[in-house]
């Protein structure tokens, strides 16, 4: 794979369950990725290193996951330019997920964190794909093909639904 422009990082590999929905759609897009487990509390200094030298590593953007008491995306989002994706992992220590969500959504202003749904990697893949396809035309072409598929699969099961009727078609839909 080519220079990572992407980073994937998570406070635990009890994370990487959900994490991994990031790193299979930026395959999938075509976007190169490193992925890394990184500790806010743990590992504060390798957090510290990893924040600091993202940009002149090459990354464009950085996807941090983490549950619970989740500092991981803010605090890199501290202590960088780039944007950060936060996502908020319902983790077997989490209360009921809202811990997560609120440790990375109520940054104070100065410090985004882009924050999307409890266990949202996916998106986060996709969103990071698309600041990337911002500059890159490669990558915003993969992403057009992308979102046309997506579309051409709910004309598709519009279609169905309504020449074949609903019975039977309630189970195993997943977009
Ligand atoms: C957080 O604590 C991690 O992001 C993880 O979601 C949670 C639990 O970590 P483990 O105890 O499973 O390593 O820092």
């Amino acid at each position: 794979m080519s220079q990572p422009l992407v980073g994937i990082i998570m406070g635990s590999q009890s994370d990487l369950n959900v994490m991994s929905e990031a790193a299979e759609i930026l395959e999938e897009l075509k976007v190169p990725f490193e992925l890394t487990i990184v500790s806010a509390h743990r590992t504060p200094k390798r957090m510290v290193n990893y924040a600091e030298k993202a940009r002149s590593n090459g990354l464009k953007v950085i996807i941090a996951g983490a549950g619970g008491a989740a500092h991981l995306p803010g605090m890199v989002a501290s202590m960088t330019s780039l944007p950060v994706i936060g996502v908020p992992v319902k983790s077997s220590n989490s209360i009921d997920g809202w811990d997560s969500i609120l440790s990375i959504l109520q940054m104070p202003a100065g410090v985004p964190v882009a924050t999307v749904a409890l266990n949202g990697a996916k998106n986060a893949g996709i969103l990071a794909a698309q600041i990337v396809g911002s500059f890159n035309k490669e990558v915003a072409k993969t992403l057009d093909n992308y979102k046309n598929s997506l579309k051409m699969k709910v004309e598709e099961s519009a279609k169905k639904i309504e020449t074949q009727g609903w019975k039977g078609k309630i189970i195993g839909f997943k977009n």
